[in-house]
């Protein structure tokens, strides 16, 4: 008797240990090996300050945004597609030593506009050189068919060439989101570059399964960020009962929501799985938020001038190239200080 007893003793101690060492690893393993959330803060910042309607300030560093966390940012490169209304940056981040490339989100006069349109997008772009994987043409065409792809590449070859080999931040917001997921993709598998990391905001969904499953073996440790209750996450929509069908995200979602009654409010990080639709995530409440959708991290993402895409920039201070149809690239030389980039034209 009694040595059964014993023997039950010791395997309730032995599973309860067995479960507290699993519950430590889940709790704990993911927060520091998949999710750095002192990076999010800073590349939030920076997703945020591609938003500052002044180019001038953006590429000496002086936007209102262009403080905080992010101070001491060296611009590169700014690249702006006139033609669709787009625009990327790429620089150095000596504090965490690596190179950021942002995109910016959508400046369309009506966000609530381009947030409808994305329920009809249709997936109707094979992706090149990946069976089965299917994209929206308009979010690969932003990135891969115009400026932006090769103003971006040359911005970093640029930039490796004088810093090293130093790994490569890619975010962005909303729409953003999307176009730093293709370029991240694009650097991996058609450049060949390593340390590639991907940190997005906010994004929609931009392609079918089959096109997620090809991104995690290329990207395995990229992260969405997704908050509350933010409506682009939910679109374009993911139909469960359409498996091959429909759109579905990447992993790996990370989502960001608030717990609790009254003045108990917890700020919640839910590391989600490596699914891409994880129903525990921002998929087990309704997507109706445009509110959500406009504040990450506590950085407000609203666009200083939703309603043009007009370049607000003091030619006679910067160094510029200008193509035919108008679309710009603001560059200088990395390692110089940020006055000598400029020159009197
Ligand atoms: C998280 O990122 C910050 C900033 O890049 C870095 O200093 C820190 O070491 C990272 N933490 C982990 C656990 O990787
Ligand atoms: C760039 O910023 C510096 C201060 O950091 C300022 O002295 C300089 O005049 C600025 N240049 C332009 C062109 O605005
Ligand atoms: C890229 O642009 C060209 C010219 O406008 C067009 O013919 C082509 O279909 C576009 N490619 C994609 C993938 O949309």
């Amino acid at each position: 008797m009694e040595r059964r007893g014993l023997l039950k003793a010791a395997l309730l101690l032995c599973l309860l240990a067995v479960c507290s060492g699993r519950e430590l690893t889940i709790k704990h393993k993911p927060s520091t090996t998949i999710y750095n959330s002192t990076l999010a803060k800073i590349l939030v910042e920076y997703a945020a300050a591609i938003y500052t309607a002044d180019l001038t300030q953006l590429f000496n560093w002086t936007c209102a945004r262009c403080g905080d966390l992010i101070k001491g940012f060296e611009m590169i490169e700014i690249v702006v597609n006139v033609e669709n209304c787009l625009e990327a940056y790429v620089g150095f981040a000596s504090d965490i030593n690596a190179l950021v490339v942002v995109f910016r989100g959508t400046q369309e006069n009506s966000i609530q506009n381009w947030i409808e349109d994305l329920l009809w997008k249709q997936l109707d772009l094979d992706y090149p050189g990946m069976p089965e994987a299917m994209v929206h043409r308009g979010f690969y065409s932003a990135y891969h068919n115009t400026t932006l792809r090769d103003g971006v590449v040359s911005g970093i070859q640029k930039t490796r060439k004088f810093y090293g080999d130093i790994p490569i931040m890619i975010t962005g917001h909303s729409m953003g989101g999307a176009m730093a997921s293709f370029c991240a993709l694009d650097l991996v598998v058609n450049y060949g570059l390593d340390g590639v990391k991907l940190m997005t905001f906010g994004q929609p969904r931009i392609g079918n399964a089959a096109f997620a499953s090809y991104f995690k073996t290329h990207l395995p440790h990229a992260i969405r960020v997704t908050h509350a209750h933010d409506i682009v996450p939910h679109l374009p929509p993911y139909f469960s009962f359409f498996p091959e069908k429909t759109y579905h995200h990447f992993p790996r979602e990370v989502w960001i929501h608030n717990i609790g009654l009254g003045s108990l409010v917890y700020n919640v990080e839910k590391i989600c799985d490596d699914s891409g639709e994880d129903p525990t995530c921002s998929r087990s409440v309704s997507g109706t938020s445009v509110r959500d959708h406009i504040y990450y991290l506590g950085v407000s993402m609203h666009a200083e001038d939703w309603s043009s895409c007009r370049i607000v920039m003091d030619y006679s201070k910067l160094q510029y190239q200008m193509d035919l149809n108008g679309n710009v690239i603001l560059s200088k030389q990395p390692g110089l200080s940020n006055d000598r980039g400029f020159s009197a034209q």
